[in-house]
């Protein structure tokens, strides 16, 4: 990228924040509504066009509007505590021990508990004197909270003005902001979670923004206090609505660690059914007077605990049960879940992998099941609760035939393992299957294969069922007169269209390579058979030649890719998509240089996940420069790139082999450099 780029791109960034600064702090806009807009539109644009451009103050990154950092920061009469954590049963055994360690009580003492769904939102802390809403605060720092009276006056659920007799000469009343799942699915913005929309929303420097959002509040606790007349947790949660606040429908008082865990499992299925997000049960001592004797310890009452739900895990039901075909033709099952928060992620699909799969665990559409999300893989199901299976449920019945085309499916013999596969395959040839031809064009716009901009899965779906394109070629031959009676495509959408399409076609022999999608033949074995061939016509004289064994003489390149392309070059309409690409682009033959680039000799691992920029490109850059990448921690890495939710194990294997440990910033910044 060139340097006037990224000076024009600071001087757009500049401009925006001293925009942001004076509407957002200082209540004053310095240009109109709509050049705000184009100015944002541009800066976008580029952070699209140069990925390298974006960091964590990215325009792509911040969502809504940026928050003001100029709330008025007022002291809580009472700090806002937090609360200490219970993970099973032994943990709540080790907390009722203590508690009657330190009341000194006989070990049969029976301990009473309000038990209270924890509602993942934003606690927020009212004030109301002689039964007026005077002061609402942020949590802050437990000590300090931020002034956001006039946005959490927008909020329905919170009463403005309260005349029970007994309600207190002044209360802070406690609870949780947080939007409904229902809702949060309406709103058009791009929020990872429910929790982050209600965050960014209370934090709205006007409040008409913050009235757009559909918050919702729930109480629970209560800070400073004068004049409340009550012993129990139960009988406040009772009263809080009687003076017209909203409580958890969920909330319990409950005896005895057995019957917690029974109301933790309880609420644990019902999870998914529920509107709002939870991540865990919040049991206090009911007696106010033990709750006085007991105080606190550091930041945290000793008489509430919060028994989290493990935070990757979650039960949900399986609504249906999709085959989704592969471009390889791998029938590969997928749950339809109802949809469920796990860890901050919204799931509703999760991966069945394989006919065996299904077949071992036996799952069937209705069951309840356990979903795990862990780091970057895909949603899976981890058992089923044969408990709760319906008398009339049936074993599924996986398909025999492809649920496109209708070819036999099957299942091959894999010569290394000497096993039958656990895939089942459609054994249409490519493109004679509609959902294969279509997962091949999907493969070959991708990222790593041509990356064309503007043609995303959705879009090429689109095209191939209005008959625009069905084979690779087609994309170069476009029907522009076509698309522009299409509903949402302007004039402007066909010219970018039009250019990114004529961009790609200058392409380097090996992503050209990839992009045919040849089974077996991923990013690095394309590299390779691309260094062999040298340039297209190379490529073209090798299957003329039929010498397939001559592959086998590449270090990397194995028997099974050596079928695989056999198999490839046998089917006429492979070879024609080839030729008539071949006549349509400029396909780069390989110049191999030697390495000399900025990170040569220099060899990078990334584990969790980056911001604004994908794995792909990273593995690009790193080798734009002549670095290499590797995918294990061994002593041969010399970085870990680490993302966030990184995989703990190659952290410490790294430390353990003392290799460098740098962030995204960092990287980028070793990129910078070479630029
Ligand atoms: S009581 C002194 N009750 O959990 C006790 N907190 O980690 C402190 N929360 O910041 C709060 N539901 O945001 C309490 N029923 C409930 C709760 C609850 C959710 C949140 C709250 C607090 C955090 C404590």
């Amino acid at each position: 990228m060139n340097k006037k780029i990224k000076t024009q791109y600071e001087k757009k960034i500049n401009l925006i924040n001293k925009y942001n600064e004076f509407y957002y702090n200082k209540s004053n806009s310095l240009v109109s509504d709509k050049e705000y807009d184009d100015l944002k539109k541009e800066i976008l644009n580029l952070e699209r066009k140069y990925k390298i451009l974006i960091n964590k103050n990215s325009i792509s990154n911040l969502v809504g509007h940026k928050p003001s950092k100029n709330f008025k920061k007022i002291s809580h009469k009472a700090p806002m505590l937090s609360l200490s954590n219970a993970y099973d049963e032994q943990d709540l055994i080790n907390f009722e021990k203590k508690i009657i360690n330190f009341l000194s009580a006989d070990k049969n003492f029976k301990i009473n508990y309000s038990a209270e769904p924890k509602i993942d939102g934003i606690s927020a802390s009212l004030t109301y004197i002689n039964g007026n809403f005077t002061t609402g605060l942020s949590r802050g720092d437990g000590k300090e909270g931020e002034d956001i009276t006039a946005n959490l006056a927008t909020i329905i659920d919170i009463p403005k003005q309260i005349l029970s007799s007994d309600f207190p000469k002044e209360i802070d009343v406690r609870g949780e902001v947080y939007i409904q799942n229902s809702d949060f699915k309406n709103l058009k913005n791009n929020f990872a979670n429910p929790r982050n929309a209600a965050s960014g929303s209370l934090r709205q420097k006007n409040p008409l923004d913050t009235k757009k959002i559909p918050l919702k509040f729930i109480a629970y606790t209560f800070g400073f206090q004068k004049g409340l007349k009550i012993n129990t947790q139960t009988e406040y949660l009772k009263k809080l609505n009687e003076w017209g606040f909203k409580t958890n429908p969920l909330n319990k008082s409950i005896s005895g660690i057995k019957n917690l865990i029974k109301n933790y499992l309880s609420i644990e299925n019902q999870r998914a059914n529920l509107d709002f997000d939870i991540d865990g049960i919040v049991y206090k001592i009911n007696d106010f007077d033990l709750q006085k004797r007991l105080g606190n310890v550091a930041n945290a009452p000793r008489w509430a605990i919060a028994h989290k739900f493990s935070s990757n895990k979650a039960i949900s039901q399986i609504i249906d049960i999709d085959i989704q075909i592969g471009r390889t033709g791998a029938l590969t099952p997928v749950a339809k879940i109802k949809p469920i928060n796990i860890g901050g992620v919204v799931v509703s699909n999760a991966t069945l992998h394989n006919e065996d799969e299904i077949e071992r665990k036996d799952i069937r559409v209705g069951d309840s099941v356990t979903v795990e999300r862990a780091g970057d893989v895909i949603p899976h199901i981890l058992s089923v609760d044969l408990n709760k299976r319906s008398k009339k449920s049936i074993k599924f019945n996986f398909p025999k035939k492809c649920p496109s085309c209708g070819s036999q499916t099957i299942k091959e013999f894999n010569k290394l393992t000497k096993k039958i596969d656990a895939v089942r395959r459609c054994s249409s040839e490519g493109y004679l299957c509609d959902k294969i031809s279509i997962e091949k064009l999907k493969h070959f716009v991708s990222k790593e294969a041509f990356n064309i901009d503007g043609l995303g899965k959705k879009i090429i779906e689109l095209f191939w069922k209005l008959n625009l394109i069905k084979y690779p070629y087609d994309i170069f031959k476009l029907d522009y007169s076509k698309i522009e009676k299409l509903e949402g495509w302007g004039k402007t959408s066909i010219e970018n269209l039009k250019y990114s399409i004529n961009q790609k076609k200058n392409i380097s022999l090996e992503r050209f390579i990839y992009a045919l999608g040849i089974r077996h033949i991923g990013l690095e074995n394309a590299k390779l058979l691309s260094r062999h061939f040298i340039s297209f016509v190379g490529l073209q004289n090798f299957y003329k030649t039929k010498n397939y064994n001559e592959l086998l003489s590449i270090d990397g390149i194995g028997e099974t890719q050596v079928n695989s392309i056999k198999r490839f070059f046998v089917n006429d309409t492979n070879v024609k998509v080839l030729n008539e690409l071949g006549k349509v682009l400029i396909i780069k033959n390989v110049s191999i240089k030697q390495k000399s680039g900025f990170l040569s000799n220099k060899s990078f691992l990334v584990t969790g996940k980056l911001n604004g920029i994908s794995r792909a490109e990273v593995k690009s850059l790193i080798e734009e420069n002549s670095g290499t990448t590797l995918s294990s921690v061994s002593n041969k890495l010399n970085y870990l790139i680490i993302g966030d939710k990184p995989t703990k194990r190659k952290i410490e294997t790294a430390k353990e082999l003392k290799i460098k440990i740098i962030n995204q910033d960092e990287f980028l910044h070793m990129l910078n450099k070479s630029t």
